[in-house]
């Protein structure tokens, strides 16, 4: 069995973080999303990996090389644009050949892994095998709708759920896969669609095996979404301090201190991470908040919040909440006058003021 990662896409709901680089290596917890799914599949005994990449592809591969590292052989595939997760099925059929794969969503976070689903794929070898998750909000996904256990319908983002059960950014396939995506035509967006080329395969009478899941799940496509992955993942953190924390500093809960880092006159309050090399000086940093490498957080103060390598927060005077700081950014007070604020911010950035 092969694993397929799909690691292209626009990313516009996350821009303008996407403008620069790929959603698939946010960081959640301090670790690109990217690789907890690498991570799922090679904890399957599979070997043998493929990721399919676009336009950021560079970024992807200098992050995580040849897949040795998790025991795996990664191959790179190139989508040309990104025309939907049944086209991302196709470009990858003459790797996958005539094995069945598992298919991962590159910016899904599944976090007990997948391991006894893919053993029931292996054991019951239907044609298909999807995972549902109960959710609030059905009308926001991939919905299915099942009679007696078997699925007779995907309907996407539908206006009337048939059901609470979303599909999983997790699907197992064999190359029965390549007839329904060569089938179907593209939907109004413009994309080939994985749930029609289910459809293909429920209606044309092959098997399609629905397993629902019991734990946590999080396609973590928008901001609101990855700081919930990022709670999640930091509440299983286990404390360690490897870095330096000096005696006027407090340290409580679950916090992880890299090795490099230093708490000088400052407040941790865990589940928390603070990056290699990062520098922590009369501030606060509250619960679920993941502070990146080398970052410099001085006289403010961050909670649950992610914030990636090389950014600096100086003398905010205030708190940064549920926010999502890319690399190197600098924010901090400006004393030039005339007062006011001083910004150059991406397209489609977004500043809340107090
Ligand atoms: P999506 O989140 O559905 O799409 P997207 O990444 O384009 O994001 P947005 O909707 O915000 O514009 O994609 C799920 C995963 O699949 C993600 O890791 C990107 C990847 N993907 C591909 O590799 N190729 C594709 O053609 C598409 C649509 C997605």
């Amino acid at each position: 069995m092969k694993g397929l990662i799909l690691s292209g896409g626009r990313g516009t709901r996350l821009r303008p973080i996407t403008y620069t680089a790929a959603k698939q290596l946010v960081p959640i917890a301090n670790k690109p999303i990217l690789f907890y799914g690498i991570e799922a599949i090679a904890a399957c005994g599979i070997t043998e990996v493929g990721i399919v990449v676009g336009e950021t592809r560079r970024e992807i591969e200098e992050a995580v090389g040849d897949g040795s590292r998790w025991g795996v052989r990664v191959t790179y595939i190139e989508q040309e644009a990104p025309l939907g997760l049944a086209h991302a099925v196709l470009v990858s059929e003459a790797y996958l050949g005539e094995e069945p794969f598992v298919m991962y969503l590159g910016d899904n976070l599944v976090k007990d892994g997948i391991v006894p689903f893919v053993e029931a794929f292996r054991r019951e070898a239907p044609h298909c095998q999807i995972l549902l998750a109960r959710v609030p909000n059905p009308e926001q996904f991939g919905v299915a709708e099942l009679v007696d256990g078997r699925v007779v319908r995907l309907i996407e983002k539908p206006a009337r759920p048939p059901s609470d059960l979303a599909l999983v950014g997790v699907y197992m396939f064999d190359p029965h896969i390549f007839e329904a995506a060569r089938a179907i035509a593209p939907s109004w967006r413009g994309e080939l669609e994985i749930t029609d080329a289910i459809q293909y395969l429920i209606d044309k009478g092959y098997t399609v095996h629905p397993h629902v899941i019991a734990g946590w799940w999080k396609d973590t496509g928008k901001l609101e979404d990855m700081l919930e992955a990022n709670r999640i993942i930091l509440d299983a953190l286990v404390p360690a301090v490897r870095g330096e924390v000096d005696a006027a500093s407090e340290v409580h809960g679950k916090v992880v201190v890299e090795a490099e880092a230093r708490v000088v006159r400052s407040l941790i309050r865990g589940p928390a991470i603070i990056g290699r090399g990062a520098l922590i000086e009369n501030a606060y940093v509250g619960p679920f908040t993941s502070v990146g490498d080398g970052v410099t957080i001085r006289g403010s103060e961050v909670e649950h919040s992610i914030i990636l390598e090389g950014s600096s927060i100086t003398d905010i005077g205030g708190r940064i909440e549920n926010s999502l700081i890319g690399r190197n950014v600098a924010v901090y007070r400006a004393e030039a006058k005339p007062r006011a604020y001083h910004l150059m911010l991406g397209d489609r950035s977004q500043i809340g003021l107090v």
